[in-house]
C-alpha cells in the first residue's frame, strides 16, 4: 500500500512581512515534501497564516486600516512568497476562513462535551506581543520570559483542565520515543510536564477579533487553540471527523521552530486527546536564524527578505544555502558571505562543474554518444561502492530531517565522482584510442552522477531539472541508489547552469527588507 505523510508549516502571524526565518520552515517542509513524492508517498503539504488575536487587532489599529483589510494584504505577502521560493503546497490556509471557523467550533464543542472545559477567572501577566499569560515568578525584568511587555489583568474565561494530561502525555512521549524530533528537544519537554502542568486559560473577553465561543459570544477562543486547529481544517475535518482513521492525520509531521514547541508538543496533543483525536505523528523543530551575526528585527534593519535573494540568485541558491549551512536544529547566522562562498564552493566548483565537464566531453570527444562497456577495473568499483555508500547514507539523513547532512553526504558523491574523472582521465583514453575503457568509465559517471542529482532534486529543482535535460535520460521523478540508465545516452546540450558570484559584482545590493 502506498504510505502517505501530511507535512505542514507553522501558519505565520500576519503583523509582519515575511522574513528569512519563515521562508526556511516552509522551505524544509517542500524539501521534505518533494523527498517522499520522489518515494510515491502520498503527500499533503499545508501552510498558511494565522489571523486573530490582539496582537493583530493591534498591528491593523497601529496602521490604521481595519483589521480585515489588514490581515487579507499581510496574509497575501506570505502565499506571493511561495512561488518565489518555489513551493509545491497543496493548500494555503487563513485562519480567517469560514472552514476553519467551523473547524475551531466543532473542536470545542468536542472538548466541552468531553468535559474539559469549565468557566472561570484568570489573572496574571499578559504578553501582548506573545499572546500568553506568565505568572508573576516567571516575569524577567518586569517582561514576559519571551521578551515581550506585560501588563496585568483579570478575566472570565474558560480553562482547559490540560493538569489533567500530566501522566497521559508522559507515557505518550515514552511510547512514541521519535515523537519530538530532534530527539535533544524530547527531553525538555518532559521535563517541562514532570514538573507539572496548570489548567490553561483558552478563551479571552479583551478583544474581539477571533473565533467566538459557541453559544457565549464575549468570549474569544484562545489564539493558539485556534491556530493549532489549521492542522485539522486543512485535512478535511469536521467534515472528515474521523481523524484517526485518516492516513495523512497518522502520518502528520508538523515542521515549526524550536520557539513554539511546547504548543505542539504538549497543548496540542492534550487538547486533540481531549477531543479524542490522537496526537499528530511527529514534531520536528529547528532551530533560529541570526542575521549577520544578531537577532533579525525591523529596529536594527537586519531582516533578511528572502524575495531579493531569489530576484538576483535564484530560488535553488536560497534553497541549498539554508538548508545547509546549519544542521537542521540548531541555530546558525544567515550572512551573504557564507551564502556566496557556499554557491561558488559546491554548485558551482563541485556540482556545477562536474555536469558541464563531464557532457561537455561526451559532446566533444564521444559525438555525444555513451554506450555501456564492461572494462571495469577495481578503481571502478569503489568509485561506485563509495558512491552508492553516500547515497544510502543522504537517504537515511533525509528520513531523520538532518538535511545538512543528507546534503553533505550528496557533496561527498559528487567529489567522488570529481576525483574519479581526474584520475581515470577520459581524454587521455580518447587520445591512446581506448574507446571501450573511455565508455566504461563514462558510463559510471554519467549513471552516477544523473541518480545523484536526483537526489539533489527535492533541494534545487530547478537546476537539476536543466541538468536532467541536458543528460536527456527519459526519468520517473523517483529517487532509487541503484537506478541503472539506458545502455545508450545520446546526451542533448551541454550548458553552464551555476555561475560564479562576484562580490564585486553586487554593487549596492543589500538582503535586507527596506520598510
Ligand atoms: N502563528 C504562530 C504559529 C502557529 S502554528 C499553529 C507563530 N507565527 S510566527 O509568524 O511567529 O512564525 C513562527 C515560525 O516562523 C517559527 O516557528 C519558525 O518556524 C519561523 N521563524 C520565524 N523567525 C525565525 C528565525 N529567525 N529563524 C528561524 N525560523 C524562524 O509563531
Amino acid at each position: 500500500m502506498k504510505s502517505s505523510v501530511y507535512v505542514t508549516s507553522p501558519i505565520y502571524y500576519v503583523n509582519a512581512k515575511p522574513h528569512i526565518g519563515h521562508a526556511y520552515t516552509t522551505i524544509a517542509c517542500d524539501i521534505f515534501a518533494r523527498f517522499r513524492r520522489m518515494l510515491l508517498h502520498d503527500v499533503k503539504f499545508t501552510t498558511g497564516t494565522d489571523e486573530h488575536g490582539k496582537k493583530i487587532e493591534q498591528s491593523a489599529q497601529n496602521a490604521g486600516i481595519d483589521t480585515q483589510s489588514f490581515v487579507d494584504q499581510n496574509s497575501q505577502l506570505f502565499r506571493d512568497l511561495l512561488p518565489f521560493l518555489n513551493i509545491q503546497n497543496d493548500d494555503f490556509i487563513r485562519t480567517t476562513e469560514l472552514r476553519h471557523k467551523k473547524a475551531v467550533e466543532y473542536f470545542w464543542e468536542e472538548i466541552k462535551r468531553n468535559g474539559y472545559l469549565y468557566l472561570g477567572e484568570y489573572s496574571g501577566w499578559y504578553d501582548i506581543r506573545n499572546e500568553a499569560y506568565f505568572s508573576e515568578d516567571e516575569l524577567v525584568d518586569g517582561k514576559s520570559p519571551l521578551g515581550g511587555e506585560v501588563q496585568y489583568m483579570t478575566e472570565p474565561c474558560y480553562f482547559f483542565r490540560l493538569s489533567t494530561f500530566n501522566d497521559q502525555l508522559i507515557r505518550f512521549y515514552e511510547n512514541n520515543p521519535d515523537f519530538i524530533m530532534p530527539l535533544h528537544r524530547r527531553n525538555e519537554v518532559i521535563s517541562f510536564v514532570q514538573q507539572g502542568l496548570r489548567d490553561l486559560a483558552v478563551t479571552r473577553t479583551t478583544f474581539k477579533w477571533g473565533i467566538k465561543v459557541p453559544k457565549d459570544p464575549k468570549h474569544v477562543v484562545y489564539v493558539w487553540l485556534d491556530a493549532l486547529v489549521n492542522y485539522l481544517t486543512s485535512n478535511g475535518y469536521p467534515d472528515n471527523a474521523h481523524q484517526n482513521k485518516d492516513e495523512f492525520w497518522q502520518n502528520s509531521v508538523h515542521f515549526v521552530g524550536k520557539e513554539i514547541i511546547k504548543f505542539h508538543a504538549v497543548y496540542w496533543p492534550a487538547f486533540l486527546m481531549a477531543a479524542g483525536i490522537q496526537p499528530p505523528r511527529q514534531i520536528v523543530a529547528h532551530g533560529w536564524w541570526l542575521s549577520e551575526g544578531e537577532k533579525m528585527s525591523k529596529s536594527v534593519g537586519n531582516v533578511q527578505d528572502p524575495i531579493k535573494y531569489c530576484k538576483l540568485f535564484g530560488s535553488d541558491a536560497l534553497r541549498y544555502y539554508i538548508m545547509r549551512e546549519i544542521p537542521f536544529g540548531d541555530d546558525g547566522n544567515f550572512s551573504l558571505e557564507n551564502f556566496i562562498g557556499r554557491h561558488n564552493s559546491f554548485l558551482v566548483n563541485s556540482f556545477g562543474n562536474l555536469c558541464y565537464r563531464l557532457l561537455s566531453f561526451i559532446k566533444t570527444h564521444s559525438d555525444g554518444v555513451v554506450t555501456k562497456q564492461r572494462d571495469f577495473k577495481e578503481d571502478d568499483a569503489i568509485f561506485a561502492g563509495n558512491v552508492d555508500e553516500a547515497l544510502t547514507e543522504a537517504m537515511k539523513a533525509m528520513h531523520q530531517y538532518a538535511f545538512s547532512k543528507c546534503l553533505e553526504r550528496l557533496e561527498d558523491a559528487v567529489s567522488f565522482a570529481n576525483q574519479y574523472i581526474d584520475k581515470q582521465k577520459p581524454w587521455a583514453l580518447k587520445k591512446e584510442g581506448n574507446t571501450i575503457r573511455m565508455h566504461t568509465v563514462l558510463f559510471l559517471l554519467l549513471e552516477k552522477t544523473y541518480i545523484t542529482t536526483k537526489f539533489l532534486m527535492p533541494f534545487i529543482p530547478i537546476s537539476t531539472a536543466k541538468i536532467l535535460k541536458q543528460m536527456n535520460i527519459p526519468y520517473e521523478p523517483v529517487i532509487l541508489i541503484k537506478e541503472r540508465i539506458p545502455v545508450t545516452v545520446n546526451i542533448g546540450e551541454p550548458e553552464i547552469v551555476f555561475t560564479k558570484i562576484d562580490p564585486a559584482d553586487l554593487g549596492t545590493f543589500d538582503v535586507f527588507a527596506n520598510d
